[in-house]
């Protein structure tokens, strides 16, 4: 890895601001109805920092994390990603900064079905224009797919699916890696393997991490874990 902070200096980073959000109001339309599905939300994540954010379904956990990943907009209240505030930037503005800051892994995988592996692996750093055939050698090794490289997703089980977006999430060396549910398709043991490898490379690059998760073994690895109910953080 070129940028591998040591274990004192992710601790140092974990004490400076990354993410701020601030009052947090999101609603939507049913039928007649506005219902309002985040309320007066605030919260923090660290530079390095681990937050896993646990709650009932349909407490509001994946719009939470699409409010803060910048995939949906708030109706109300900011979003802050180091000095920028995200809730005020057009369209074009924030796919740049998704692009050069931030990972994904979502629960179904979310990989491009028409390219491989080491495509999609690379894809983050090809729409970038900064192309790193070593950087994606390496996190292919490291996921443990140099055998996969050139299959397709449809040809690959779910755990080997998730390892390349893991991969993919990470090969950029964003600042926040958001996962939504990342284990919720896969057995015990490749659920286990997941997490693990995103735990590692997240810590070799130093990226935050904000995992929605129901796994209490997860929640017990985390610096902190977030509760939500019927739309708000409850502790
Ligand atoms: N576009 C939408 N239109 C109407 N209701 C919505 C919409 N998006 C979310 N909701 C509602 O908002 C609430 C929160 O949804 P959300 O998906 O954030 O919950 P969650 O905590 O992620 O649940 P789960 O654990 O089941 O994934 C739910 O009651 C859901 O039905
Ligand atoms: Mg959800």
């Amino acid at each position: 890895m070129t940028s591998s902070p040591s274990a004192e200096n992710l601790t140092a980073l974990k004490t400076s601001a990354l993410l701020t959000a601030s009052q947090l109001n999101k609603t939507v339309q049913v039928g007649e109805q506005k219902l309002s599905i985040i309320k007066d939300v605030d919260i923090h994540v660290n530079a390095g920092e681990f937050v896993v954010i646990m709650g009932k379904s349909g407490s509001g956990k994946s719009t939470l994390l699409g409010l803060l990943a910048a995939l949906d907009y708030p109706d109300s209240g900011s979003v802050k990603l180091a000095d920028q505030t995200l809730s005020s930037l057009d369209e074009d503005a924030l796919a740049v900064i998704r692009q050069r800051e931030m990972g994904f892994v979502f629960q179904s995988f979310h990989l491009l079905p028409t390219l491989t592996v080491a495509e999609n692996i690379a894809f983050p750093l090809d729409i970038a224009r900064r192309p790193n055939k070593a950087r994606v050698d390496e996190l292919i090794e490291a996921v443990d797919l140099g055998h996969r490289r050139n299959s397709l997703p449809n040809q690959l089980s779910g755990g080997e699916q998730q390892r390349t977006a893991v991969a993919r999430a990470l090969v950029s060396q964003p600042k926040i890696v958001f996962a939504d549910e990342p284990t919720g398709n896969l057995d015990e043991q490749n659920a286990n393997q997941v997490m693990q490898l995103l735990l590692d490379l997240r810590q070799q690059v130093g990226s935050a991490l904000v995992v929605v998760t129901h796994d209490p073994a997860l929640a017990e690895m985390a610096d902190r874990v977030i509760t939500m109910h019927d739309g708000r953080i409850v502790h």
